[in-house]
């Protein structure tokens, strides 16, 4: 679908100027889509989309963490791409591996705290592996906490959860119960939430913790998202008026 942001007409250091550093928003998360459409218009195998796609992470994660955002989350798996052919997993996940040892130095000098949600014991042994010993070198990070969403699903996060409650009476669940046993009970809620590739849909990402988070979805192909677009979607973010269903913006709301 083709979406109109005016705002990306305008330059990167334009659109830097516009940003209040005031106002960011605490938690971004990102659908990243449109590797293989960026790779067919090359007529490339899909699998040079992915590894065009892990340079705009890096983009992503630089830009956000330059700013002062302290919360990134990056959707790079779902549940749902389980089904893809067997060719095209097996490269993601040589991919990801790749990532994860080749950014670890990277992301400790950077000071870049990694986590994972989704149901990881799905991955690969080897990738698990890595996944475990570069978050675990990287837990005391403190400028920002990058997750990766890998063989994540938004209904089976509800469906961990709610496995996991220990309640004895139904009656009295409540709200926090189940947010407190999400994959990363610890983070904020997503205030902005950004999808690349035009595509109108949430496609099973975060549903629990997007409630109140602000849509931007840009026409651009993942690999082709640079810093100019998280800028551009950063100031559309705080042009937006968040009333988390009340009639004016909500003491103490963000953004
Ligand atoms: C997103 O790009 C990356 C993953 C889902 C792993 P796609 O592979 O979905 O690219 P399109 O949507 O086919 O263009
Ligand atoms: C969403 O993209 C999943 C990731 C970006 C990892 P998809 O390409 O899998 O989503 P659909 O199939 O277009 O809904
Ligand atoms: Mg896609």
């Amino acid at each position: 679908m083709e979406i109109t942001n005016p705002l990306e007409e305008l330059s990167a250091d334009e659109l830097l100027a516009m940003v209040d550093r005031d106002r960011l928003p605490r938690h971004i998360a990102v659908i990243m889509d449109g590797n293989g459409r960026w790779a067919k218009e090359r007529k490339f195998p899909r699998i040079r989309g992915h590894r065009a796609g892990i340079k705009a992470v890096r983009g992503c994660i630089t830009t956000c963490r330059e700013l002062g955002v302290p919360y990134l989350t990056l959707y790079a798996f779902s549940m749902e791409n389980w089904k893809r052919p067997e060719r095209e997993i097996k490269g993601l996940m040589k991919l990801l591996k790749e990532y994860l040892i080749g950014e670890r130095e990277e992301m400790l000098e950077k000071g870049i705290r990694l986590r994972a949600i989704g149901r990881l014991d799905y991955l690969p042994e080897d990738v698990r592996a890595v996944l475990d010993e570069t978050r675990d070198a990287t837990a005391k990070g403190t400028e920002m906490t990058l997750t990766l969403a890998l063989s994540y699903g938004g209904r089976a996060e509800i469906v961990d959860a709610v496995k996991s409650l220990r309640v004895g009476n139904l009656e009295d669940i409540g709200e926090e119960d189940i947010s407190e046993h999400m994959y990363a009970p610890d983070h904020p809620d997503p205030d902005l939430l950004v999808r690349t590739s035009g595509e109108m849909r949430i496609s099973n990402f975060l549903l629990w913790e997007i409630a109140y988070a602000e849509i931007y979805v840009t026409n651009v192909y993942w690999p082709d998202f640079d810093a100019k677009h998280v800028y551009a979607a950063i100031v559309d973010y705080q042009r937006r008026e968040r009333r988390f269903g009340g009639v004016t913006p909500a003491v103490g709301a963000r953004g």
